[in-house]
């Protein structure tokens, strides 16, 4: 039987190529977005293009109301929850400078890290033993300061308390942290071909990542082989960060 999988920000970029690796097993797969006709666009898609079912759940991470219908909507055992929703978010200019950068940071927390906290607080009694949540951070987590990579810090901050929380239970949780991918709407149209350059640069393999890097990393921590790997954040990014 196929297992139950739930990816937020599905509809997009990487979380659309992890939902396609767990269709592609022949999973059903759970998407969530909150702008409905390209979520629904992407779920038929992936849903016609692959063995597995595709499911769109209008939902926002943030906001309870929408996550007490997507619980309604799933509403069986998961065995795998992504936290795939996050990315950058556009500033709300203010008169007052520090208004506005509160304005920011609390957007960018909630993006980034409060998503994935309510997200697996709401589906929380839908996880049990084998279950997964693996959460995607990123490299700005280790290199840069400001909003977005406080917040994915903080993600991995959380995911490592989760493990511990939930791991007596014989759920498992991670974070992965991707580098630079190509290939998807987080840079907005912001990307130059000089940054394109130097980030590509940064990396010993020479090349940016895909989404489909992401999603097999992914997808392994949701294996029976990954079963002892919780607590931990894993990078993907060709080497332009390393951990030694
Ligand atoms: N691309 C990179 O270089 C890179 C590097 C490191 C980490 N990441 C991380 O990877 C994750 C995926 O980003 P991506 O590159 O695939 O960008 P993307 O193509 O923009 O995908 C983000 C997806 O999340 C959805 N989303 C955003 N906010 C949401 C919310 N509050 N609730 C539900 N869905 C939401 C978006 O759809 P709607 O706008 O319709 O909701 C979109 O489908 C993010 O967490 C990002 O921080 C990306």
């Amino acid at each position: 039987m196929g297992r139950i999988v739930v990816v937020t920000g599905g509809g997009s970029g990487i979380g659309r190529a992890i939902a396609a690796r767990f269709a592609a097993d022949g999973d059903r797969v759970y998407i969530t977005g909150r702008t409905e006709h390209s979520l629904v666009r992407a779920a038929e898609e992936l849903d016609g293009s692959y063995p597995g079912e595709v499911v769109a759940v209008v939902c926002d991470s943030t906001r309870p109301r929408d996550l007490a219908l997507l619980v309604d909507e799933v509403n069986e055992h998961i065995d795998v929850l992504v936290n795939a929703s996050g990315g950058l978010v556009a500033g709300k200019p203010a008169n007052d400078p520090l208004e506005e950068l509160r304005e920011t940071w609390n957007a960018y927390v909630a993006q980034n890290v409060l998503g994935a906290v309510l997200t697996t607080a709401a589906l929380r009694d839908l996880l049990g033993p084998r279950s997964t949540v693996i959460s995607i951070g990123s490299i700005g987590a280790e290199r840069r300061g400001g909003a977005y990579g406080a917040a994915k810090a903080a993600l991995s901050a959380w995911s490592a308390g989760l493990s511990a929380e939930l791991g007596p239970q014989g759920v498992t949780a991670n974070v992965v942290s991707p580098g630079y991918i190509a290939g998807t709407d987080f840079f907005q149209g912001g990307m130059t071909e000089a940054r394109h350059e130097l980030l590509i640069e940064e990396t010993h393999d020479k090349r940016p990542g895909t989404p489909e890097d992401v999603a097999e990393l992914v997808f392994f921590l949701a294996s029976p082989g990954a079963r002892h790997i919780t607590g931990q954040t894993i990078h993907v990014n060709g080497g332009a960060y390393t951990t030694r």
